[in-house]
């Protein structure tokens, strides 16, 4: 990894970081905060909570949202009794949630996956990947999807705390081309292609998530500092060029008119 990596800290002249691989896990902290707040969702991803996490988020009444990228991961979660499914296609931002087969062997569009879960799982199905504006939610729910979830449209927002660089690239012609790569954090997740994603491959190994993301944490704050915006990573879905909104209410009013229009037509 050091031969790999310290090219890049070498541009930007910073030490390669000592990296500590103990890192506790947060989640029973953050499950425990979950049942205090008690929330109207609680949403997970990379798998299934254990029995017990789940049948006191329903005793508290909390609504339990768990993604699945292929039939058997939804199989797995209704089994689960979870509340609803997100069908995460291949063309969402951020990481692939997949856990019952390596993420490069769970690569489904949203409109096929959809279609697949709705075939075959009869918990509710929240369409994700790909979708930017009425016409996607119109075409999701027509697919049989009964929600949409939508996350690169939001991160363009003013309300959003993507930072200003992100915000403009993913406005930027730049955003045209996205990648599956695993190199910003250790796990597969889309992003815009840049030179580091082209220079690791996703065959290229890296270190184990969470720890990818404390290597390439310094090397982001320096080149982010020094204005190296090729050796950032920033998430996105495949469908930012169809972006227009900045204000999230805006974009909720449009989504609603549009796909209202559509589905009356
Ligand atoms: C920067 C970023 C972070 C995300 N983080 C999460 C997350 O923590 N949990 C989650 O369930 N989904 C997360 N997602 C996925 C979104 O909830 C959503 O399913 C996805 O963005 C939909 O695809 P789209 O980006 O093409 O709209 C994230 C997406 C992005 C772009």
């Amino acid at each position: 990894m050091e031969a790999l990596f310290k090219p890049y800290f070498d541009e930007l002249e910073i030490p390669l970081p000592e990296l500590n691989t103990n890192i506790p896990s947060k989640f029973l902290k953050q499950v425990e905060a979950i049942f205090q707040i008690k929330p109207a969702v609680f949403s997970f991803i990379f798998g299934i909570p254990p029995k017990e996490i789940l049948n006191e988020a329903r005793r508290l009444g909390i609504k339990t949202v768990g993604a699945a990228t292929t039939i058997d991961e939804a199989l797995a979660l209704e089994e689960a009794g979870v509340d609803a499914i997100v069908a995460a296609g291949f063309e969402a931002g951020g990481h692939r949630p997949s856990f019952l087969r390596p993420a490069y062997d769970s690569l489904t569009g949203t409109f096929a996956l959809v279609q697949q879960l709705k075939s075959k799982v009869k918990t509710p199905i929240i369409a994700a990947g790909g979708i930017a504006d009425g016409k996607g939610v119109a075409a999701a729910l027509t697919l049989g999807a009964d929600a949409v979830q939508l996350g690169t449209a939001f991160l363009i927002t003013d309300e959003s705390n993507a930072t200003p660089i992100h915000k403009a690239r993913l406005m930027s012609d730049e955003a045209k081309y996205t990648v599956l790569s695993k190199s910003l954090t250790g796990r597969m997740g889309r992003m815009i292609r840049n030179r580091i994603t082209e220079e690791v491959k996703y065959e290229t190994e890296v270190l184990p998530f969470p720890l990818q993301t404390r290597l390439m944490g310094p090397l982001r704050a320096a080149a982010v500092a020094q204005g190296k915006t090729d050796m950032i990573n920033f998430w996105s879905g495949q469908n930012a060029v169809s972006l227009k909104h900045t204000k999230a209410a805006e974009l909720m009013q449009a989504l609603v008119t549009e796909t209202q229009l559509i589905l009356q037509r």
